[in-house]
Formats: structure tokens, sequence, C-alpha cells
């Protein structure tokens, strides 16, 4: 295949792009246009609004949106919308939701809320002077340049937390950091953050110039690389735990409580030494944040980053959770670094956003963190929890038996079949397929 590039793609309607892409890409077969336009909703208004989320929509990427219910967290008692197209997913947390239950379920903690941010900048001078020069002169600057920008989000209580000048000239010739922390209340803030830091930039630009103890030179050789936000954030976290007696760690499975316990700390013990486990473990962790985090109408791909930069802070990948069974207790639980908001962006827009935090209560953004950090742990608890009783696959293939049979064309009457059929045994792809042709052939 090869095609011509399309000028003004973006200005064509829905339609046309449509259109285009298909008898360019598809031999215009009408079936992959139908594929498309099947999805488009018949309320105008609300499709409109989804079209403008984006660039170049085309159609509506359907996933499915759960509930796991009966998940106790400081007192409250909460359903939990997740949207994730993983089958076993929202089985999972339901399932550690409800071991939790009574036994006083998920407690939080918020550790700290600061976001950071940075203007990243190369300026051949003398460090000792660039530092007295923004000590004396360029903070208070760079504070008055945005006091426009932060006047709503401090009457909300927020604001420019502190601004530091890093010193990175042994990493990098001439480098320096303007790292300024920030409090966004109940935004994720990434707009606020990167309106002061592009200020910073202009302002800091200014001041070097103007500033009779910078010689010619060493004003020609400032140049500001960027402003932006850091999605790393270890000083915005969040703990969440549960604990319980050993004697009370019942699993249904028929190994005993202190079996139950050991395996399941000795599981948590090779996720934090061995790098290749503690990928998969921090990766079930994030199925369920992050089935929280779209429900709710927040950036997963921002807080991915973050909870694995963190997993890597003390220099070797390694777990987001940690295990304790000390004097008959066993405590499990998770330092989560994680910036959400509950205001501004998806939030009050997207429809199922709305309605998952009238769900949830209409939490704060620390209300929201701690919410996330206990479904991760949950789903942590409920992966963890298979793998040292029964393993992992017959809950999966359980939950992943009707997309098998859906990829099948299996009738309702199959699908019933299949549900009795593997009621005690372990789905597995090769049988599932085989009792189907022998149920066909029959
Ligand atoms: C699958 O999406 C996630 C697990 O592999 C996590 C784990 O192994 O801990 C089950």
């Amino acid at each position: 295949m090869n095609h011509q590039p399309v000028e003004g793609f973006s200005k064509k309607t829905k339609n046309d792009k449509v259109d285009w892409l298909v008898n360019t890409y598809l031999s215009g077969n009408q079936e992959f246009k139908n594929i498309l336009t099947q999805y488009w909703n018949d309320d105008k208004d609300l499709q409109k609004l989804h079209d403008e989320f984006s660039e170049n929509t085309i159609s509506n990427f359907y996933m499915p949106y759960g509930i796991a219910p009966n998940f106790l967290i400081d007192g409250k008692l909460l359903a939990l919308p997740m949207a994730v197209e993983e089958s076993s997913v929202v089985a999972a947390a339901s399932k550690a939701a409800k071991f939790w239950l009574d036994k006083g379920g998920f407690k939080t903690t918020i550790i700290n809320t600061e976001k950071l941010g940075h203007t990243h900048f190369i300026l051949n001078v003398e460090p000792h002077k660039l530092l007295h020069f923004f000590n004396f002169k360029l903070k208070k600057k760079l504070l008055e340049s945005t006091e426009a920008i932060t006047a709503n989000m401090r009457n909300r209580g927020g604001g420019i937390l502190d601004i530091k000048l890093i010193d990175k000239t042994a990493e990098l010739k001439n480098y320096f950091q303007l790292k300024a922390s920030f409090n966004t209340v109940d935004s994720m803030g990434a707009n606020f953050i990167n309106s002061c830091l592009e200020q910073f930039g202009k302002t800091l630009k200014e001041e070097v110039a103007n500033d009779v103890d910078f010689s010619q030179e060493e004003k020609d050789s400032l140049q500001i690389v960027m402003n932006i936000l850091s999605n790393f954030t270890p000083d915005c976290i969040v703990r969440a735990e549960v604990s319980c007696k050993i004697v009370d760690l019942k699993d249904d499975s028929g190994i005993s409580n202190e079996e139950f316990a050991w395996k399941f700390k000795q599981a948590v013990t090779i996720a934090e030494i061995e790098p290749y486990r503690a990928t998969t473990h921090n990766k079930g962790i994030m199925n369920g944040v992050d089935a929280v985090v779209i429900a709710t109408g927040n950036d997963f791909r921002a807080t991915e980053a973050c909870a694995h930069a963190y997993a890597s802070k003390d220099g070797k990948y390694s777990s987001l959770t940690h295990c304790t069974t000390d004097n008959g207790i066993f405590r499990f639980w998770i330092d989560l670094p994680i910036s959400v908001g509950v205001v501004g962006g998806l939030t009050n827009l997207h429809p199922l956003v709305k309605f998952s935090m009238a769900l949830l209560g209409k939490p704060s953004a620390q209300e929201l963190m701690s919410i996330l950090a206990v479904s991760g742990l949950a789903q942590n608890f409920g992966a963890l929890r298979s793998l040292v009783t029964t393993g992992i696959q017959k809950g999966h293939m359980k939950m992943h038996l009707f997309n098998i049979l859906n990829q099948m064309g299996a009738t309702e009457d199959e699908k019933q079949h299949f549900v009795t059929y593997f009621k005690d045994k372990t789905v597995s792809h090769h049988e599932v397929i085989a009792e189907l042709n022998r149920l066909r052939t029959e």
C-alpha cells in the first residue's frame, strides 16, 4: 500500500473522514464504515460532546463500565466505578472488597499533596552568582509575575508553595532548573502549573536581560529549554492499608491461615526484590487504579508514569505494596503517589464521569486519592490471593469464557451450557473449543 498524504483531514466532516479512510485504506468496503457508524449515538448533543473531546473523532470506542461494591473505606461503604476491558478486574476487586468488609475495611492516610513542575534552562554562569540572583531578586519577581494566574487557586486554598533553584551543571553543562511545588487543591492542576511555569520562563528571561550583574555574554547564553509540570509526584502520596489477625485470615481454598499469610508475604517480598515480578505485580495494582482513574475522568497515562517512576525511586524497580506478618497480625499496604482532580478536565463534562463522582459521594481530590489507592491495593490482594492458592487461571479464564464463546459465535443456549459445564473445572481455551465442537456435532 502506498498512499498519498492527505491535506486538511481535520477540516473534513465526520462522514467525509470516514469515507476517505474506508476508500483509501479499506478498499471502499462499506462493512468497515458500518463498524464505525454503528457506534454513533442517536442523541446528537451527546455525540457532539464526545466528538469534541478530541481531534478527528470518527467513532466512539466503548469500554465496559462496571461496579465493584462493598468497599469499606475509612468507615464509608462505597461502590467503585471501574472502566476496564480486562474481564477479571472488577470481579477481583469485588471479591477483595468483600473479604475485607468484616475485618474493618480499608484505612487510608494522605501523606502529602504537593505537585511539581520545572523551568529547564541553560545559562553559562557561575552557580553561586545565579543562586545569589535567585535568592535576592528573581524568586520575588517569579511570585509577583504569577499573581494574576494564581489568584483563583490562592482563593481556593492552593497556589505556589515554593520555588527552588537547582544546579544540574554536574550532569549537563550549564543546566539549571527552577523547581516549583504547588498545591492545586481539588484540581489535577496541569494547566495551572504549566501556565505558572511558562510565566516563570518569561520572567527569568526578562530579569536576566535587565540585571546589571550579568555580563552581556552571560545574558546571551540564556536559553529557556522548556517549562513543564512533572508527572513524577513523590510528595503527592496516599497510603491505603488493611490488617487483621492471622487467625482471621480465612481463605476458602483449603490452605491454612498461617500458610496463606506466609505465602502472601513471600509473594510481596519477591516483588520487592525482583523487578521481573515487580513489573507484573504493579501492573496488577494499576489494573485497579486505572479503572477508577478512567471512570472518574482522570489521566491514566499520568498515574501510570508516576507509579512506575516511584516504584524505581530507590534505584531499583520494586513493589508498590508491602506486607508484614509480625506478632500474629497480617498487615498489607500501598504507598501510592497519585495526582488526580475532581474539578476541571473531563470531570464536569463527561456524563459517565459525573455519574461516577456522584456515586462516590462527590469526593474531594484527597478522598479520590484514597479511593484509588484502595482500588489498587484490593486488586493486588485479589491477584496475590489467587496466585498463592488456586493460581490465577481459574478466576481469570472463568471471566474470559464469554470472550472465547463470543469469538466462536456461541448462542445463548450454548453459553448457558458452558456455565454449567465449567462450574467445577478450570476453563481453558482448548477445552472450550473441544466442547463446543462436540456440542455442535451432536
Ligand atoms: C493481570 O492483568 C494482572 C496479574 O498478572 C497481576 C499479578 O500477577 O499480580 C494477575
